[in-house]
């Protein structure tokens, strides 16, 4: 037969030009499917004599073996030459540098506060926590700030209810600590003296170059038989020599008002030539003392609230606080 020799060539010629696997199956049909010219041939088988049959049947399945055959082949070359291209495009020359992940590093405020703790720790200050939302007693009542008092209205509050705030400032963890510490030593006939300082975020209404809505004081507390308005200035200027690493600084105490100390103070630190407030300070006054069963007779403190984005700020040349918080990687990278 003539015919199959024909077919089978065309076959064989039209898979051998074929690189693409849907494209085969397309060409497979024409041969083999349906309506596919061997299927044709054998669908015919039927017009042939009973004689004739068997070897027609017998010469047209050999050659359907043979397409199938090449089928088979040319579907594993086609495989085979789309994972080799796949694989050159993939290539991996490891002759190159390796790409490192970064290791990341501290915040440069964590760093701050790391030191900040590093520096009164080495002079026996413990550190003390508390709740970041406060309840009004704890952040205001108890610091000697009643309601409707003016002095309300300096703190731009966050209010979560009536009772509750994002805290403005670390000063009721004074309260806090110093509540605890009078329910521990009420056995014994004196107090030992308090020596903390208590880091913590705080949150305010605010934000411009040198405010941010969000930032960190330090709140600092001795309390004890015979503490002065002279250690509270010895161990400032002291922490502060120690802080920025010369003796050589340029601040200034400025009298203030806290409804918490008195006298109050605030301090100031040169700064693109004018001042820059870092915090406020004071005696502890006698009504928060009382507030916490306290003898104001017997004891005396001093307490001071310290901003640590600005200190910060003049340590490492920042000339916006709000850099702090943007988390830009760029910035960032340049504290580690
Ligand atoms: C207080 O918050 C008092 N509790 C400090 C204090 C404690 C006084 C103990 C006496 C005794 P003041 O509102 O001034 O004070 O804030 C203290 C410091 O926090 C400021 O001097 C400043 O350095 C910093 N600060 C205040 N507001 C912001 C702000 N929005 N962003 C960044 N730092 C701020
Ligand atoms: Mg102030």
């Amino acid at each position: 037969m003539q015919e199959l020799q024909t077919i089978l060539d065309d076959a064989l010629k039209s898979f051998a030009a074929i690189n693409d696997a849907v494209e085969l199956e397309n060409a497979k049909a024409r041969y083999l499917g349906k309506e596919g010219s061997l299927t044709g041939l054998l669908k015919g088988l039927g017009k042939l004599s009973a004689e004739e049959r068997p070897a027609a049947g017998g010469r047209i399945n050999q050659v359907k073996q043979q397409i199938e055959a090449a089928l088979h082949a040319r579907r594993e070359s086609i495989q085979q030459n789309a994972l080799q291209a796949k694989l050159a495009a993939e290539s991996l020359d490891v002759t190159l540098p390796g790409r490192n992940s970064s290791a990341g590093g501290l915040h440069p405020v964590t760093r701050t506060l790391e030191r900040i703790e590093t520096l009164f720790h080495s002079i026996g200050y413990d550190v003390a926590e508390g709740p970041e939302i406060e309840n009004d007693f704890y952040n205001f009542t108890a610091l000697n700030i009643p309601e409707d008092h003016p002095a309300r209205a300096m703190h731009d509050t966050f209010y979560i209810d009536d009772q509750h705030v994002l805290r403005t400032h670390t000063s009721p963890i004074q309260i806090r600590y110093m509540q605890a510490h009078m329910e521990k030593y009420k056995h014994l006939d004196a107090m030992p003296d308090i020596r903390i300082i208590a880091p913590g975020r705080v949150y305010r209404v605010d934000s411009d170059a040198t405010h941010s809505p969000m930032f960190h004081q330090v709140e600092g507390l001795w309390v004890g038989e015979r503490v002065s308005f002279a250690d509270l200035k010895g161990v400032i200027a002291d922490f502060l020599q120690n802080y920025f690493e010369t003796k050589d600084m340029q601040v200034r105490f400025r009298p203030s008002f806290f409804p918490f100390t008195e006298p109050s103070a605030e301090m100031d630190m040169s700064w693109k030539g004018g001042w820059l407030e870092i915090g406020g300070c004071g005696m502890v006054h006698p009504n928060v003392l009382k507030h916490v069963g306290i003898d104001s007779e017997k004891y005396i403190g001093f307490a001071f609230g310290m901003g640590v984005e600005r200190l910060a700020m003049l340590r490492y040349g920042v000339n916006d606080l709000r850099l702090f918080f943007e988390n830009d990687v760029q910035f960032l990278k340049q504290f580690n």
